[in-house]
């Protein structure tokens, strides 16, 4: 379990809070997602929970491990992994094999063992055709897969996504989510910060930040069915979730807690056949 107890952060010692009294929990296997408009404070909150940066007040732990306690350190960063937003500044190898072969070599794995795990890694992001690559030789979207397979190698807990989708299109978006979530199908915890709302919409719980606080926290459905509150803090909600909420504002009796586009059309269907039969 990882917990964040009271934490109040700064970069500039005289200056605002950053994060200011965050607590939250999050335990083995969970999947949450973290919302809130640009600059309330999700980076750092996540780089907290991997001893990147450290709570000027409060604590932070990981599995029961201090994240301010540095014999503590090293471990906390394997338990707890991150895939960078920008993928560039993840990549250290010359080719992607030896890149993913840079963690579990610093942890000073026998040889087979590190081998094994390269292979398992590339194999479960789908690169195995590409492990002689150069890595600046790839595109942004197989640089991500890059880091994923990187942090995999670990064998972490928990792995943070900071905006895992952004600059990639459509395909590029729907392989890195679909291996999101076979990652967390296996039992590893998933942090997922992200402003595009349809990402999140089967995450077992969402965090919703704004000026370095948790607003509200719930599940999916919780969460955007606060429409006027998500409206008020400038989010987006999911686009199905939107056009049932619209239409209700029309007077259309239609039930708004509805998060993706297959339900939207089944419940517009229904209505439609439902007009027809009368
Ligand atoms: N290294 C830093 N030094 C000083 N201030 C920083 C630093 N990193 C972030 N900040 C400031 O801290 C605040 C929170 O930044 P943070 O990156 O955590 O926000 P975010 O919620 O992740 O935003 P985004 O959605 O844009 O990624 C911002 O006001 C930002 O300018
Ligand atoms: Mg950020």
């Amino acid at each position: 379990m990882i917990k964040v107890e009271n934490v109040t952060f700064r970069y500039d010692r005289s200056g605002e809070p950053v994060l200011n009294r965050i607590n939250m929990t999050i335990d083995e296997g969970e999947y949450i997602g973290i919302v809130g408009p640009n600059g309330c404070g999700k980076t750092t909150l996540v780089q907290h929970l991997n001893a990147l940066l450290y709570p000027a007040d409060g604590r932070v732990s990981v599995d029961g491990m201090n994240t301010n306690d540095e014999s503590c350190v090293e471990e906390v960063r394997r338990r707890v992994g991150m895939v960078f937003q920008n993928p560039d500044n993840q990549i250290v190898g010359m080719t992607v094999e030896e890149d993913i072969a840079f963690g579990p070599g610093n942890l000073e794995l026998p040889s087979p063992e590190i081998r094994q795990r390269v292979d398992e890694s590339l194999a479960r992001v789908g690169l195995k055709n590409h492990a002689k690559r150069q890595p600046h030789t790839l595109s942004g979207g197989e640089k991500r897969l890059v880091s994923i397979a990187g942090i995999l190698a670990m064998k972490p807990g928990y792995i943070i996504f900071d905006e895992p989708t952004s600059y990639l299109d459509p395909s590029g978006r729907d392989r890195i989510l679909s291996i999101i979530k076979e990652i967390n199908k296996q039992g590893i915890a998933i942090i997922h910060i992200t402003h595009n709302m349809d990402e999140i919409v089967s995450a077992g719980r969402i965090i919703v930040m704004n000026e370095g606080r948790i607003v509200f926290t719930g599940s999916p459905k919780e969460v955007f069915g606060k429409v006027e509150q998500m409206k008020a803090l400038k989010l987006d909600i999911p686009v199905a979730t939107d056009l049932a909420w619209r239409l209700k504002q029309r007077g259309e009796d239609i039930r708004t807690d509805i998060l993706t586009i297959d339900e939207a059309c089944l419940e517009i269907l229904s209505r439609l056949q439902s007009l027809h039969a009368s």
